[in-house]
């Protein structure tokens, strides 16, 4: 074969795509019961973009990113997340002149150049949400109720949601300079480049991959630390779960790969706890509007992985062949456009596939019963003005006037819903 697809991604093949539809659908379904609205941005935006608000520190943005300049000398990066392309949206339509909460869901494609491993692409793609204008806790429960809602609705059970706050601003201002003095003490255990990252960034060694859980555990944690604010906040986001009936673990060392958090912050999580096995992630994000100079607007979202979620979805693979419900087998090339004709009335009542293939009669009946077809209408060129109609349910033939296919097959269908 001459061309391979790139490494790190993948082809949703009809095999699978019926899995990808009922996991979108999921999500969209709840989206619309609780009243969001879609948003889509370009899978490119400004380098600086994502630089800004992801974190320079961050290994999406230092390592794993898209980034090239456009013929125009311009530097611009695929998309590694769309929490950002959202915001910038938000601000440069003027949606936040549009009064009261914006609730704004997206689904598309991510690009990080990361290891590619299970459940780790360099194209991924996404479904999520952002919620900006409310500094409301119950916000924060509503996002993580969204995501629980929609993997209940494709059968997971047993969810793990776990939940921290890695507080605002004002809770980090101390904290750093504390985690900062722990850090400092193991010196030894670090390297001068890691020190350096970590002196400007020192939550970032939570989620680095050099040091293990025991090294991260021994290390002062941010829940200790938030100013009571936070705490209140973070304190009602876990009453109002419980108070709905949500089951969650608190993680006191979940800290999320990106810089733009300021309070609650939660992953979730099903079957084994490997690192690569958070099906989505998200938190509340209240600096982030005024960073990219908009008005100061309180912010919480989630994204989650659709990759992750439909190679973990619980149940049996999806049957490769959808059934369809009218074949219209087509008997001689001169009969080809009675056959679409044929076709083109029979949608109106339900889906309808005509083989075009040319072949014989018999393989064309053979290929409609393995598309498990309900009916096969056979257009003939021998038989012009009437086309058979075989019921394969109800083991039944009959000839039809071609002219009042349409009107046999209403009655035929209301029939079967009788
Ligand atoms: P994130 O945790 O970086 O958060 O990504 C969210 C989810 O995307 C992950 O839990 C995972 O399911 C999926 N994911 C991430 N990287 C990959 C990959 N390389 N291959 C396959 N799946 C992947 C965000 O992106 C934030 N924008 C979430 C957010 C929205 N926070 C607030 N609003």
């Amino acid at each position: 074969m001459k061309y391979t697809r790139p490494r790190g991604t993948h082809d949703v093949t009809p095999a699978e795509i019926d899995r990808w539809r009922a996991v979108e659908s999921a999500f969209e379904s709840t989206f619309d019961r609780f009243g969001y609205r879609g948003i889509r941005t370009p899978v490119f935006e400004a380098t600086d973009l994502f630089v800004r608000s992801v974190g320079e520190q961050t290994d999406i943005v230092s390592k794993e990113m898209y980034t090239f300049t456009d013929r125009g000398g311009r530097s611009l990066t695929l998309r590694p997340e769309n929490t950002a392309s959202v915001i910038r949206a938000y601000l440069e339509n003027g949606m936040h002149r549009w009064g009261g909460l914006q609730r704004l869901w997206y689904v598309g494609p991510m690009f990080r150049y990361d290891r590619p491993q299970a459940g780790r692409y360099r194209q991924f793609h996404q479904v999520g949400a952002e919620v900006l204008g409310s500094s409301s806790a119950a916000v924060d429960v509503e996002v993580i109720q969204i995501v629980v809602e929609s993997l209940a609705a494709l059968g997971f059970e047993g969810l793990d949601v776990r939940l921290n706050s890695v507080g605002s601003e004002a809770s980090r201002a101390e904290y750093r300079t504390v985690l900062l003095d722990a850090i400092r003490q193991r010196a030894e255990e670090i390297s001068p480049e890691a020190l350096d990252r970590y002196t400007r960034n020192p939550l970032r060694i939570f989620d680095s991959k050099e040091y293990g859980d025991r090294f991260k555990q021994s290390l002062p944690v941010i829940s200790d630390y938030l100013v009571e604010s936070d705490a209140a906040h973070y304190a009602r986001v876990r009453d109002m779960l419980g108070a709905i009936g949500i089951a969650f673990t608190e993680d006191r060392h979940l800290v999320r790969g990106l810089d733009y958090y300021t309070g609650p912050v939660f992953e979730v999580y099903f079957g084994a706890t490997g690192a690569q096995s958070a099906l989505c992630g998200g938190g509340r994000y209240d600096d982030l509007v005024r960073d990219c100079g908009g008005p100061d607007t309180p912010a919480v979202g989630f994204s989650a992985g659709l990759e992750r979620i439909v190679e973990a979805m619980p149940g049996q693979p999806a049957d490769d062949v959808r059934g369809v419900h009218y074949y219209v087998a087509c008997i001689g090339a001169g009969a080809e456009a009675r056959a679409l004709n044929a076709a083109r009335v029979l949608r109106d009542v339900a889906p309808a596939e005509v083989d075009l293939s040319g072949r014989s009669r018999k393989t064309q009946l053979e290929a409609a019963a393995k598309k498990k077809a309900h009916v096969i209408v056979v257009v003939d060129d021998a038989t012009p003005g009437t086309v058979e109609w075989h019921d394969l349910r109800a083991r039944t033939e009959r000839r039809v006037q071609e002219d009042h296919l349409d009107a046999f097959a209403r009655d035929a269908s209301e029939g079967d819903s009788r």
